[in-house]
């Protein structure tokens, strides 16, 4: 039986609990605690439906609903964002609400119409225009890129509560439906994981949103997200972890991130690690294939600096560091540094050359020159290691940002 869960008077959560999602987007973004896709049901003189959910939940979305009101009496339904994590049970929906009109933006209709194949009743709005229900009033703030073209925010204004759709949520499946309902520390890891890997590229158009909306001195009693918890008494937090995310904060953090072949690039990894500890900066080491991506992009998003480790193969680097480094491009982070390091046996120069090239394109400063070491490292050469990650230490102290292109690149 799935029930709805009453927000506030004639406010309703009415969507979807998806437990056993594991990956978002298909690849890097594991969910291993699943997912929510929200929707909520405002009913006045008028009713409004506020968002949908992933095809394959619709009867949840149907029956929460209908335990609330008869889905014919929906007037409005509020489309904020096409994804079809949010609009894939839309078409089935509409069936049931025929005299519902479509309130959303251009880009959306445009996507609606496209994904779809259909014609319903639309009626466009943009930043400002409002919606009167009766008693209550919605006004809608486009939010383009936070996280598509379409995104789009509502705000009630009576009530001093943000329909925020993608911005702010969490892969997070759970009963609960507030922030005060769960451990905070585990709300901010997931809120972190979420901003990493679905909107740490579009960070200039975040902070930029983020900074108006901070400016139109709004009420924020509540943030209504569309994916896991909601905010209600750590609402303005969840606004500054945003716009600190987006500032590119880091803090004096190294993530050591490797593959090995024969443990010699190991090695190296291990005791690069004990020079950093030794300087008093906090460290986390990664290899690859054992290691989560999404993890490591969630732990990379506040740390300052990234020491990546391979060894040659056919003059290039592994696969898998490969791959980590495409990550790595598209994230685009602000204000970091790294350094390369790894075995070879005959060739050394590609692999360095190539790690160091993808970094300097996602915009990370390299702050010292590749450490290689032939075959496997010597006593004396696991020195050079400890020191190598003593060096490296100092420069996040130093705080580098010697080439500090990344904060000029834009999502
Ligand atoms: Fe949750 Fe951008 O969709």
């Amino acid at each position: 039986m799935f029930n709805p869960v009453k927000i506030k008077e004639n406010l309703y959560w009415v969507g979807a609990i998806d437990w056993n999602i594991r990956t978002f987007h298909g690849y890097t973004y594991s969910t291993h605690s699943g997912t929510t896709y929200n929707s909520y049901l405002l009913v006045d003189d008028k009713v409004a439906l506020i968002d949908g959910v992933h095809m394959n939940f619709f009867d949840q979305w149907r029956e929460r609903i209908s335990r609330v009101i008869d889905p014919k009496r929906i007037d409005y339904f509020i489309c904020n964002h096409v994804e079809p994590d949010h609009s894939g049970a839309i078409p089935q929906m509409m069936q049931l609400m025929p005299q519902a009109k479509v309130i959303t933006n251009q880009r959306a209709k445009d996507a609606l119409l496209k994904y779809y194949s259909t014609y319903w009743n639309f009626e466009l709005v943009k930043t400002g225009d409002i919606l009167k229900l009766g008693k209550k009033t919605l006004k809608f703030i486009e939010a383009p890129m936070i996280h598509w073209p379409d995104s789009m925010f509502d705000y009630l204004e009576q009530d001093g509560i943000l329909f925020s759709n993608d911005a702010f949520g969490q892969h997070y499946a759970s009963l609960e439906r507030f922030d005060d309902q769960v451990s905070l520390e585990l709300l901010m890891d997931e809120n972190a994981k979420y901003y990493a890997n679905i909107l740490w590229p579009l960070s200039p158009i975040i902070l930029k949103k983020l900074q108006e909306i901070k400016a139109m001195n709004i009420p924020l009693e509540m943030i209504l997200t569309s994916h896991g918890l909601s905010w209600r008494k750590y609402a303005h937090k969840a606004v500054e972890s945003y716009i600190n995310w987006a500032k590119g904060s880091v803090s004096q953090k190294v993530l050591i991130v490797y593959d090995t072949m024969y443990y010699s690039t190991e090695k190296m990894a291990l005791s690069i690690l004990e020079g950093i500890l030794s300087s008093g900066i906090a460290a986390r080491l990664y290899r690859l294939p054992v290691s989560d991506m999404g993890d490591i992009i969630k732990e990379f998003l506040d740390s300052k600096g990234i020491l990546l480790g391979s060894p040659v193969v056919n003059n290039e680097i592994l696969p898998t560091v490969e791959k980590f480094l495409f990550e790595l491009k598209g994230l685009r982070p602000l204000n970091k540094i790294a350094a390369f390091f790894g075995s070879y046996g005959w060739m050394k120069e590609q692999a360095a050359k190539y790690a160091e090239g993808t970094m300097g394109e996602a915009g990370i400063n390299i702050a010292l020159p590749a450490l290689n070491i032939r075959y496997a490292p010597a006593p004396e050469e696991l020195r050079q290691c400890f020191d190598f990650g003593q060096k490296f230490a100092l420069e996040v102290k130093n705080g580098n940002q010697r080439n500090n292109a990344g904060k000029a690149r834009q999502a």
